[in-house]
């Protein structure tokens, strides 16, 4: 009999699947435009797919597996698969959030299988920004994780009848940043930053942000969907979308590295996120709903297929590496631009 926190995890599953089709009604990325290069003067072969996001912490893809699961019996063959692939792809994969492998150490297959399918690769830890360092350091020691994420999600725990009620945050972040001796990425998961939590980040000694955004997965719907108490759907729209969040962060970029996340669902999505100051991309919902609707063998073709068409992009934009991106032109449209001029992003 699996407990409480197992059931969460495994409805967390099945309905960041269900919820995700209409959550993706708007691909938010549209409102980039890129500016064709005719005379790109490279080659496929000259492009270095590697990103250093920190000392110690190289990536050697731009995309990897964003943080997702644990805790259960599904979600340990999630893992397993996912850390498979990872590991066949040389991708970097993240895992859900430990506290219940802390609170349960039962569940701890669950998350360990994500090191033994992948022994070599980088795998990063997960937990809530509340964490105490020794449950940090237990995470880091569990996984033998090479990062940790801390995971900031106000509106998702505000949505859950169990969820916390006090986020007072900041100052344990910057406590952990200081005493852990692995690379810290806060998170968000799915709202997006604005400018200001990027600077009180900053401030705090956050060396690493992944401005999680809007556009993929929504733990306002999927909580909505689990709890039917109050009717929380008015949340939908909650939140920076992915590339309002970069934007909010594009002045911050020679301060902390810039990971995206939140409705990446194609190699153009990553181009255009390191375009906007991404050092790299993180994609969950998309990448489960391929494992969950159409198996492992689906997502490993899309695997492959991304991994083709990234340094074939980053050619076309004459760029050698992901960072380069950096420096190309782009054009915002619609909502996008209107938002990034009444922010003053532009
Ligand atoms: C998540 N996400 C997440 N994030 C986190 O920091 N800790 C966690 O435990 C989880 N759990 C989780 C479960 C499931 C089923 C999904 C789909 C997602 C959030 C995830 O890492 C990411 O920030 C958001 O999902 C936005 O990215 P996508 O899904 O739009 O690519």
């Amino acid at each position: 009999m699996e407990s409480q926190q197992a059931h969460r995890k495994d409805e967390h599953l099945s309905l960041a699947t269900a919820t995700y089709q209409r959550a993706h009604a708007h691909h938010y990325f549209d409102q980039v435009r890129l500016i064709h290069n005719a005379l790109p003067e490279m080659a496929v072969k000259d492009v270095d797919h590697r990103v250093q996001l920190a000392a110690g912490l190289q990536l050697e893809w731009p995309f990897y597996l964003e943080a997702m699961t644990g805790g259960s019996n599904q979600a340990t063959k999630i893992n397993r698969t996912l850390a498979r692939l990872a590991s066949k792809h040389h991708l970097a994969m993240a895992t859900g959030s430990l506290s219940v492998a802390l609170k349960e150490p039962a569940t701890r297959p669950s998350f360990t299988v994500v090191r033994e399918e992948s022994p070599a690769g980088i795998v990063i830890a997960n937990l809530g920004a509340d964490a105490s360092l020794d449950k940090a350091r237990d995470a880091i020691r569990i996984l033998n994780a090479d990062a940790l994420e801390l995971h900031l999600n106000a509106a998702q725990e505000l949505v859950m009848p169990e969820g916390d009620r006090d986020f007072h945050w900041l100052a344990n972040i910057a406590h952990l940043v200081d005493e852990l001796d692995v690379p810290v990425i806060v998170k968000e998961v799915g709202f997006g930053m604005s400018r200001s939590t990027i600077n009180q980040l900053q401030a705090a000694g956050v060396k690493l942000i992944n401005v999680s955004g809007r556009g993929g997965t929504n733990f306002a719907m999927i909580e909505d969907r689990r709890n039917h108490q109050i009717d929380l759907t008015d949340l939908a729209d909650w939140g920076q979308t992915t590339p309002e969040a970069l934007l909010e962060a594009r002045k911050s970029r020679s301060r902390a590295t810039i990971v995206a996340s939140g409705g990446i669902t194609s190699p153009l999505d990553v181009i255009k996120a390191g375009v906007l100051g991404a050092q790299a991309v993180g994609v969950a919902g998309y990448f489960l709903n391929i494992l969950i609707r159409d198996g492992a063998a689906a997502l490993d073709q899309a695997l492959t297929d991304w991994q083709t068409e990234i340094p074939r992009l980053l050619t076309l934009l004459g760029c050698r590496n992901f960072t380069e991106l950096q420096q190309t032109p782009f054009v915002l449209t619609g909502d996008l631009y209107s938002y990034a001029q009444q922010r003053h992003l532009i």
